[in-house]
């Protein structure tokens, strides 16, 4: 199938024809040797979500898989700068980055998205935006009161204080994933040990197979 399901668009409405993808996602795995996947990252902040990703994505990259990165502090300057963190401003950044990870996705890569992405309904619009089995909701659990101690940002200092509004685990909720794929715990292990054992996970799996992508 070369085509991307675009029911949930409004495209069908603003005259815009789409003729899909001009190589299949099948082709690329194939080329690639190894499947398109999904990693998607949540966690409050200062939970080690950016660490994690960025540690697993050399790991892939050095082992030949073709990866993209997508950072909440990175696509809150340029693609989504003009959102702030209202639930509805959190929905539409969220959405527009699914619709981005899907794109890429469908072209082939392990699309690493990290963003706290506190609502369920918001991460689960990302998932069904993906194929069965290629999305992995990984669930990086830290503790609000470690999270406060850590704040390398000294964002938490300052939401303490009242100086920014809405700030996830303090003044806005985050809903904890209720069936995550995976969960890796940043206060029992360090990030080497964490990132360690999802590259493992995700070979056991079969969803990184450096070579002979099905
Ligand atoms: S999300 O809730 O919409 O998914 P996103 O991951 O893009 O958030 O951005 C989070 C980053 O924005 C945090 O790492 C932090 O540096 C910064 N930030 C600024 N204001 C807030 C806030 N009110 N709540 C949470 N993070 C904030």
């Amino acid at each position: 199938m070369n085509t991307i399901n675009n029911s949930r668009s409004s495209g069908s409405q603003n005259n815009t024809i789409w003729e899909g993808l001009n190589i299949s996602r099948e082709l690329r795995e194939k080329q690639n040797r190894h499947k398109a996947t999904v990693l998607w990252f949540t966690g409050i902040s200062a939970s080690g979500k950016t660490t994690i990703a960025r540690g697993i994505e050399h790991k892939l990259f050095a082992n030949g898989i073709q990866t993209v990165l997508l950072d909440g502090d990175m696509v809150r300057k340029g693609l989504c700068n003009d959102l702030g963190f209202s639930a509805k401003d959190r929905k539409e950044n969220i959405r527009r980055i699914s619709e981005v990870a899907r794109l890429l996705f469908e072209q082939g890569s392990v699309v690493i998205c990290t963003f706290i992405s506190p609502f369920r309904e918001d991460r689960q619009y990302a998932r069904s935006l993906i194929a069965d089995g290629r999305f992995f909701e990984i669930f990086v659990k830290c503790n609000i009161e470690t999270a406060k101690r850590r704040d390398p940002k000294g964002l938490y200092q300052k939401a303490l204080r009242g100086e920014i509004k809405d700030f996830t685990g303090i003044s806005s909720p985050f809903e904890e994933p209720l069936n995550p794929e995976i969960v890796l715990d940043s206060e029992l292990k360090t990030s080497d040990e964490l990132i360690g054992s999802l590259f493992n996970h995700l070979k056991g799996d079969k969803i990184i197979q450096v070579s002979g992508a099905s």
